[in-house]
């Protein structure tokens, strides 16, 4: 019997259609670690979240980072790291919110890599940052005002992006679900 398009299930991309990096990209607080370290579970592939790797390799927080050294290095140690992230190999890459709006980290991830915006709206982005106190761009004003206009800045930028995914209030194995489906697209 024909099978009906209509009537088939969403197509998931698995681990065997993968050939190349993952990188999400987008706002503070809209869960690109989280729902990377799952989608790199349901892929079976490596997660890197490359605030921690850089974390790790300078032995101190990001927050430390920009207080010490400022932010134009710490913006500089990313570059580095996530251009070293770029080789062909599959994994899934979580990079900070400020990543991709560096001109030669953004032309090396759309090369490189498959690249996803994760998308939240300004609140929705507010309510989540504000469980946690680590983020240096988010200390010295209303961290909703910040939010909106680093948005408003950075969202042509993250347009770029070869995938846009919604990642509201739902679970965020929902993003997940909607992340394999795009790559399966
Ligand atoms: C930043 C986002 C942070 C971290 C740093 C700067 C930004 O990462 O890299 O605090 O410029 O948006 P998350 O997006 O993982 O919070």
């Amino acid at each position: 019997m024909p099978t009906s398009h209509t009537n088939a299930p969403p197509a998931y991309a698995t681990r065997a259609t993968i050939d190349r990096p993952i990188v999400l990209i987008g706002m503070m607080g809209v869960g690109k670690s989280t729902v990377g370290r799952r989608l790199a579970t349901r892929l079976g592939l490596p997660f890197i979240d490359s605030d921690d790797a850089i974390e790790e390799a300078a032995g101190m927080t990001v927050g430390e980072l920009f207080e010490t050294y400022g932010e134009a290095q710490f913006r500089d140690g990313e570059r580095r790291l996530i251009a070293r992230l770029m080789d062909k190999e599959p994994k899934v890459v979580a990079t900070g919110g400020g990543a991709f709006v560096d001109d030669e980290t953004r032309a090396l991830i759309l090369e490189m890599a498959t690249a996803i915006w994760l998308k939240a709206d300004v609140d929705i982005l507010a309510e989540r940052v504000s469980r946690r106190d680590t983020r240096p761009l988010l200390r010295h004003d209303d961290p909703a005002k910040v939010l909106a206009e680093l948005m408003a800045k950075r969202e042509r930028f993250y347009a770029e992006a070869h995938h846009h995914i919604e990642s509201g209030n739902g679970a965020h194995e929902q993003t997940v679900d909607r992340i394999l489906q795009a790559l399966a697209s």
